[in-house]
């Protein structure tokens, strides 16, 4: 009996230990990326733009809010206050939320899924706030106004070369008519996300499941007019990124759907990336950038994956390599490698983010997308712990 109790209170302690352990630790990293982000707060918060990259030489890159990266400053800092519950934070993605004001109806882009949904949206969930509600149901109704029944799609950009064209990126609009449907009881904004989530799969990705950048549609027909890229390396390349946003976009018509075609798609898209990741899992900014090793990587693209993955394991019976693979991206990105000293890199978290190499544009620097999604996939985590 005595033997018994010993053995119980030994292991009981044990658990305490590593109980205490594991928050010593997991609290000790959300300080510092609390600490760090204040940086970002207090050199940025006066401003009326909003910040989207940093570097030594220019210092901060500002944006206004038809800037596709407007809505990633408040998405951050909603998440920061979701992992600490620091009312600090609340009002900090309060402010940063605010400054989107009127965004909701501009309808020049196809990136009100990232502007509206990852600022309103996060603001929506965390404080149930009705006034942002109807923002992003207006955002929602601008993002529709861009989806043409001919080509099947919501369409990318109205600039450049092609008829229509439409983006990997663009599936990471969805989300936000999803969730409109839902709240609005229109099944209109479902539906163009189906149909859009369906003519992409049939027409983005090639035998591998690697995924073109730009497709773009014939209006007339509504045959594809071209694949190319515009971010990556050539036409035929897998642009690091634009693969994270494939695979992030299918779990997420997945979760929305149940429809198996896109846990489907979204496996296939990660048993392309699995094997194409470098040892560090760290991907460079293009997976077929003939300089790998000496290639830039992409820390955003790594993020994305991180955070797909912690939401792709639980819909798979064996989800479990991909919760391991997350966990080592998460810890990767939060080793001195690729997460930032205190104080340094203007207050962002992730070093080593490409915006646009062959644009010559945002080469290895933060970018706050990246800081988004890692917080993004920190949290996920934190919740499966749970
Ligand atoms: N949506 C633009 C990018 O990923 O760079």
């Amino acid at each position: 009996m005595k033997m018994k109790y010993l053995v119980f209170a030994g292991l009981a302690f044990f658990l305490f230990q590593a109980c205490s352990l594991r928050k010593t630790a997991d609290n000790g990293l959300e300080q510092r990326l609390s600490d760090q982000l204040n940086v970002l707060v207090q050199a940025t918060d006066d401003s009326e733009k909003l910040p989207r990259s940093w570097t030594e030489e220019d210092g901060y890159k500002m944006i206004g809010i038809r800037d596709w990266c407007s809505g990633f400053p408040a998405g951050m800092y909603w998440y920061m206050y979701d992992l600490n519950n620091d009312a600090q934070w609340k009002n900090t993605a309060i402010r940063a939320t605010e400054k989107l004001d009127g965004v909701q109806y501009y309808t020049g882009t196809h990136d009100l899924g990232f502007m509206v949904f990852c600022s309103y949206g996060n603001a929506y969930r965390l404080t149930g706030d009705e006034a942002y509600k109807e923002v992003i149901l207006q955002g929602a109704k601008s993002l529709a106004s861009r989806f043409n029944p001919v080509t099947g799609t919501i369409r990318s950009w109205d600039w450049g070369k092609w008829q229509f064209p439409v983006i990997i990126d663009n599936m990471m609009n969805l989300e936000m008519l999803f969730w409109a449907s839902k709240v609005s009881g229109d099944s209109r904004f479902r539906d163009m996300a189906v149909t859009h989530a369906n003519t992409t799969l049939e027409n983005h990705f090639r035998e591998d499941m690697s995924s073109y950048h730009v497709v773009s549609y014939d209006t007339i027909t509504g045959q594809v007019e071209r694949k190319q890229t515009h971010q990556g390396y050539s036409d035929d390349s897998a642009w690091a990124r634009g693969q994270s946003w494939g695979l992030y976009g299918y779990v997420v018509c997945y979760r929305e759907t149940g429809d198996p075609k896109y846990l489907k798609a979204a496996e296939d898209i990660a048993a392309f990336i699995i094997p194409n990741l470098p040892d560090d899992l760290i991907p460079y900014w293009d997976y077929n950038d003939p300089k790998i090793p000496n290639s830039e990587r992409d820390a955003s693209a790594a993020a994305l994956v991180a955070s797909a993955f912690y939401e792709l394991g639980t819909m798979v019976a064996d989800g479990q390599h991909y919760f391991d693979l997350a966990d080592q991206i998460v810890e990767k990105l939060s080793s001195p490698a690729y997460l930032a000293e205190g104080g340094a890199n203007g207050g962002f978290l992730l070093k080593h983010c490409v915006g646009h190499l062959p644009g010559n544009s945002e080469i290895n620097v933060p970018l706050n997308y990246a800081d988004y999604y890692y917080l993004e996939a920190i949290k996920r985590k934190h919740e499966l712990k749970k």
